[in-house]
């Protein structure tokens, strides 16, 4: 436990969860955003079988816990206008000791609405008899299709107009609070601080699920879970993007890629760090890292107010289409390596984007790129975004020809980064990413 206990010193005290006002306030604004005569109604991600009658843990919809704080099974949320106000009606299972006795405790109907920021808690026995009177009484329904079958049969049965609430709320999730803030923030530490004692505790003998259950270990110490699968690749594995078997030893000599961040009341960290098994780059293995960094360190100064989403992918794709060449990896010109939209040779060992928002969900909404008819997003003070350049190498490559040299080199540099006014914030400072921080943490336990 002394690892984890490094950890908690280092973390300070956990904030608290977001309180009723805020949500209030968010109901609020939501609200004011559609029509008087309508319903809206936010249902709860449905529960996935694992094998035969064990479930998959449940996590809850992310829309439906920002509304309101609901992280149980089943709750559904229905807004509607009474005339004067706007209501928030909660659907929950009752209290019921015998169920409670095998599947756990329940707040029931008085305790979701002494416990939650809700105007009325309703048995869900009620749904279908209550959301069809809502929805006979509204000219326009609210709705996301494919969470709640029964709510998706109220829905689907009478002949209103539908409409996707997701729109209005990814425009209010994109930018963070500053409680959302400080809890990203707490998510990023922990994260930061496991990726560490992944590296100090990291050596010969060792295989890839080791490092993951220091990593996700140090995430249950302290109250968290991992926010998506972990990824540890180490040698050719990490030249894969989502490989997650984490299954294979360590070898000296190899570089290993950990891609791992942890959820704090649903606020989710994403960070990746590559570091060599035995603690020492080799030559080649440097250089790539050094590339890989300076295109990170750009991307991050391209996260200022007022830049447009592109630019972030813009300058770290500059810096590796132009190192690519000095390296000698790319023989060929800037332009050809880079492309006439980003799409040149330099794509063949960097196929993915430089980063994504970050929220509730770890590829939160809000898009960012141009698409869908949207705009593309401007940087704006509050939005939390990733900055994840990397280069890969795949020994196993067989559309393009890899010298031995680079071949099973996989780097992935990402951090987690605060828009705000006087620059970046990276959230995940507390994680070393320069070379020599690097050598002196692994396996220095
Ligand atoms: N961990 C997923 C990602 O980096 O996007
Ligand atoms: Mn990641
Ligand atoms: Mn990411």
């Amino acid at each position: 436990m002394m690892m984890y206990e490094r950890v908690t010193a280092a973390l300070g005290e956990r904030p608290p969860a977001i309180g009723h006002a805020e949500m209030r306030q968010r109901q609020l604004d939501f609200c004011s955003e559609l029509p008087t005569d309508c319903v809206a109604i936010i249902a709860n991600n449905p529960t996935a079988i694992r094998s035969r009658d064990t479930h998959h843990r449940h996590r809850f919809n992310s829309y439906l816990h920002y509304l309101t704080g609901w992280h149980g099974e089943e709750g559904v949320a229905a807004f509607y206008f009474d005339g004067d106000d706007w209501k928030c009606h909660l659907y929950v299972q009752p209290r019921d000791v015998e169920k409670e006795t095998w599947t756990g405790r329940r707040p029931g109907l008085e305790g979701a609405l002494a416990n939650w920021p809700i105007d009325q808690s309703v048995d869900r026995e009620n749904i279908v008899n209550d959301l069809t009177k809502m929805v006979e009484s509204a000219a326009v329904i609210y709705h996301i299709e494919n969470l709640d079958e029964i709510v998706d049969d109220v829905v689907n049965t009478s002949a209103k107009e539908i409409r996707d609430p997701r729109k209005i709320l990814d425009n209010m999730r994109v930018i963070k609070s500053d409680a959302e803030i400080a809890l990203m923030q707490y998510a990023a530490d922990l994260a930061a601080l496991a990726h560490v004692e992944a590296m100090r505790e990291c050596g010969q003998g060792m295989g890839e699920w080791h490092l993951q259950s220091i990593i996700e270990g140090c995430f249950l110490y302290h109250q968290s879970e991992w926010a998506y699968p972990s990824i540890v690749g180490s040698g050719d594995n990490a030249t894969i993007l989502h490989y997650n078997e984490n299954s294979d030893s360590l070898h000296d000599g190899d570089v290993v890629l950990i891609d791992a961040g942890c959820e704090i009341d649903g606020y989710a960290s994403d960070i990746t760090r590559s570091f060599p098994v035995n603690g020492k780059f080799t030559a080649p293995q440097k250089q790539i890292y050094e590339l890989v960094l300076q295109s990170q360190i750009a991307g991050i100064e391209a996260c200022k107010v007022g830049s447009p989403w592109s630019a972030m992918h813009h300058a770290t794709s500059h810096v590796l289409a132009q190192g690519l060449i000095d390296l000698g990896i790319l023989d060929c010109t800037y332009e050809e390596a880079l492309g006439d939209n980003y799409n040149g040779l330099y794509r063949n060992f960097f196929m993915h984007g430089t980063g994504h928002f970050l929220g509730l969900d770890v590829h939160d909404v809000g898009g960012g790129r141009q698409g869908d008819g949207e705009p593309e997003r401007i940087l704006t003070p509050g939005m939390v975004v990733t900055i994840e350049p990397g280069l890969y190498f795949g020994a196993w490559r067989e559309d393009i020809e890899i010298d031995p040299k680079w071949a099973g080199i996989g780097i992935r540099i990402e951090d987690d980064v605060l828009i705000a006014e006087n620059g970046p914030v990276v959230l995940t400072a507390k994680c070393p990413k320069e070379i020599t921080e690097i050598e002196a943490l692994v396996g220095s336990k």
